[in-house]
């Protein structure tokens, strides 16, 4: 039976019939007919701001989006997860990432125990062993300092850690330099390995199953490598473990006593606040991890606690709903104008489509409405210069989210205000266009024939009306950081809810795992099986240029 426990809603009803009406709505009348819509339709909390009065919306659609939330049990939803229940009910778990970030005052109930001392033992180790290799007293073995890290994992295990570390690269320390491997492909381990000396060279082996192919694989070459100067007593000098599973990081020879523990309460892709932050505190050091995990928190308050109205995560996530589900948008693009936030559009892609990429509800059935759109992005302005044509002007209306901060965290002349000026120009252009008769003005003005303006008039002409949110932050700082990925887990767990699947399993990435291990067994000649042509006649094609 087909899930229409979302469509048959009253609320969802009513808002397919609002969409119609909407759909005729020009933003730039909007605008021109109410001065105060900037104001109704924006948001502070937890030091953010997000404005999200350039969407083809008003005061009622948001008013009818908070009805579908309450009809589809949000706030219910919301406490089911701050209260520890089995919210992830495939994998029968309970989804505390928010425990993470708690004050150390604080108390957090799970399966009868306050889990809080258990999260603040770890933090405590890490700030520990953080001192330690900064100060030099954790030394390698012949007796140098630590002066390169490498974090050695994949998917939650290393995006939250690359991206964080990148975006916070102002605060970086002097030493150790944090490098990230995380492709099975050996060319990154190859090219990572060159630029390092073993004796100097600590490696963090991050994985919460420790059993995920590219990680132990990269692990063990890391591992030989290090051998081939250092021998099997030094490994503890230059290997440690972030992961769930203790047995399986002695069985790879590292010492349990340089293992970080975390919990299965914590998904991969909401980890980076667990000891999975370890190369965040190495490059920032712990004072400013700290800063981190508060400004998380500051969001997560927010987010438990405001009414539905004024919540900005809940807010940010009903206009995606209504952009997906009552427009027709499918896909969604991240515009960060903060170089230092180069990852940022990956990280978004592991959280929003690994968590809400499902077409099966909670309770099993297939669902008949869209889920989590396609996210895909890059940095201004060098994404403008890129794929901008065919957001200003293609055939797909896709929404956008453009994030800056106002205040830079270098004292260059003249470059922010270019930057918060092009990501300004770029929403108002997408909301505004440019008409007919505006370009033919312009046109005229440069002198053109009456036959070169009509040609030239259709290709200069910008349809507008195309959505956008826009997110500042008062300076990219661990804080300011730490709420902005807070807002967005929390987005993601809201448009979840709402489209009433498990958000925190990703059943989806087993099978070309499955698949992989037999297909490499062919390629190392250990093994035949049949295939379709295609991948047959690709497996001898890689045969013959590998043996
Ligand atoms: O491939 C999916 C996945 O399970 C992610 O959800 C996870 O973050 C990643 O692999 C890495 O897993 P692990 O930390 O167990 O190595």
């Amino acid at each position: 039976m087909k899930s229409d426990s979302l469509t048959s809603l009253p609320a969802f009803r009513q808002l397919q019939e609002h969409a119609q009406t909407v759909a005729a709505w020009q933003m730039r009348d909007l605008f021109a007919n109410d001065p105060a819509r900037f104001g109704k339709l924006s948001i502070s909390a937890a030091g953010l701001f997000l404005d999200y009065s350039k969407n083809r919306l008003d005061a009622e659609t948001v008013t009818r989006l908070l009805a579908l939330a309450t009809a589809c049990r949000l706030e219910e939803k919301r406490t089911a997860m701050f209260d520890g229940q089995t919210v992830n009910n495939t994998e029968h778990r309970a989804v505390l990432h928010t425990a993470l970030r708690v004050p150390r005052s604080d108390i957090v109930m799970f399966e009868g125990n306050n889990i809080v001392p258990d999260i603040y033992a770890v933090l405590d180790r890490m700030e520990r062993f953080t001192k330690k290799v900064h100060s030099g007293e954790w030394r390698g073995y012949t007796g140098k300092p630590i002066s390169d890290i490498v974090n050695i994992g994949i998917g939650g295990s290393d995006l939250g850690p690359r991206m964080v570390c990148q975006a916070l690269r102002s605060f970086h320390c002097p030493r150790p330099r944090v490098h990230f491997v995380s492709n099975v492909d050996g060319h990154d381990m190859s090219a990572t390995l060159q630029t390092l000396s073993p004796e100097t060279t600590l490696f963090i082996v991050a994985s919460k199953t420790f059993t995920t192919l590219e990680t132990m694989l990269n692990a063990g070459t890391a591992r030989d490598w290090f051998l081939q100067k250092g021998s099997q007593s030094d490994l503890a000098q230059h290997f440690v473990a972030i992961s769930t599973n203790t047995e399986a990081v002695g069985a790879f020879g590292i010492d349990p006593e340089n293992m970080f523990p975390f919990w299965d309460w914590v998904g991969g892709r909401y980890s980076v606040w667990s000891a999975i932050g370890l190369p965040v505190a190495l490059a920032i050091g712990f004072d400013h991890f700290r800063e981190f995990l508060a400004g998380a928190h500051a969001m997560d308050v927010h987010f438990q606690n405001a009414p539905l109205h004024i919540n900005m995560p809940v807010l940010l996530a009903l206009v995606g709903i209504w952009n997906r589900n009552f427009l027709g948008m499918a896909s969604v693009s991240v515009a960060p104008y903060l170089q230092d936030l180069h990852y940022f559009a990956s990280y978004l892609q592991q959280l929003e489509m690994e968590s809400n990429g499902k077409q099966i509800t909670r309770t099993g059935k297939p669902i008949t409405y869209a889920t989590s759109p396609i996210v895909w992005g890059n940095v201004g302005t060098n994404g403008q210069h890129a794929y901008f044509q065919l957001l200003h002007q293609g055939t797909d209306v896709t929404p956008i989210d453009f994030i800056t901060a106002l205040t830079p965290s270098h004292s260059l002349p003249g470059h922010h205000a270019a930057l918060l000026a092009n990501c300004f120009a770029q929403s108002e252009a997408l909301m505004l266009g440019k008409t007919e008769e505006e370009v033919k003005a312009d046109l005229k003005a440069l002198n053109m024939t009456a036959n070169e303006v009509a040609f030239q008039t259709p290709h200069r002409t910008f349809p507008g009306n195309r959505p956008s949110n826009t997110i500042l932050l008062p300076q990219l700082k661990p804080d300011s950081l730490g709420a902005l990925i807070a807002l967005y887990e929390h987005k993601t767990f809201v448009q979840g809810a709402i489209w009433d699947v498990n958000s925190f399993d990703q059943w989806g990435v087993e099978l070309g795992k499955v698949l992989a291990k037999t297909i490499q067994a062919e390629l190392e000649n250990q093994a035949e099986h049949p295939h379709d042509a295609s991948t047959s006649g690709l497996i001898q094609l890689a045969k013959s240029a590998l043996n």
